[in-house]
């Protein structure tokens, strides 16, 4: 069972869900997340997650996992959450987080990964499917494809052409890693 953790527009979630994938709760760090919407379509249970409620990121985390935990979550996807988790989360999951970032990790950990590429101007960038460890962005890749930089063109039309390749890439390792496929 799939939990999945959001912060945008969620259509990673939405790549997940078309692939009729087991996503059985969606948590978000906040309740204006758009991809809440998506989920609540499928009426699938969805909570938010504000940092500001908890006296805390740990007690925010541990909240998160054990509402995860109540629905039977056992792999839990990181599908543009933007927030970092303590290894209080992780070690509920152990090797069973898995993360989406636009750029060809090592390169360009962190936030605006997009905007980073094209100011350091590199011909190719992607995206990356990773095991989460409690760095930024930096467990095991399981998966990248490639992107290669137009000139000229803008970041939102570069990370448009990366999210197709993350949602092509993102399903077909979730699957991987719902079958237990992925070795350890
Ligand atoms: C994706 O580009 C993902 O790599 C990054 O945040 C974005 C989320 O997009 N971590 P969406 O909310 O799935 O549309």
């Amino acid at each position: 069972m799939i939990g999945v953790l959001v912060s945008g527009e969620g259509t990673n979630l939405q790549a997940l869900l078309r692939e009729e994938l087991p996503v059985v709760a969606v948590a978000a760090s906040s309740e204006a997340v758009p991809a809440l919407a998506r989920a609540r379509a499928r009426e699938i249970p969805t909570a938010a997650f504000e940092l500001e409620r908890f006296d805390g990121r740990l007690e925010r985390d541990r909240a998160m996992a054990a509402w995860l935990l109540e629905r039977a979550v056992e792999l839990v996807v990181l599908a543009g959450f933007m927030q970092i988790l303590t290894p209080t989360f992780l070690e509920q999951f152990p090797g069973r987080a898995v993360n989406v970032h636009p750029s060809l990790l090592p390169q360009f950990p962190g936030l605006r990964a997009v905007e980073r590429a094209l100011a350091a101007g590199v011909s190719e960038t992607g995206a990356t499917v990773h095991l989460v460890d409690e760095g930024v962005d930096s467990g095991r890749v399981l998966a990248q494809g490639r992107v290669p930089i137009v000139a000229g063109e803008s970041a939102h039309t570069l990370h448009r052409r990366i999210k197709r390749v993350e949602h092509r890439l993102l399903p077909v390792v979730v699957r991987l890693l719902v079958r237990d496929l992925v070795p350890a």
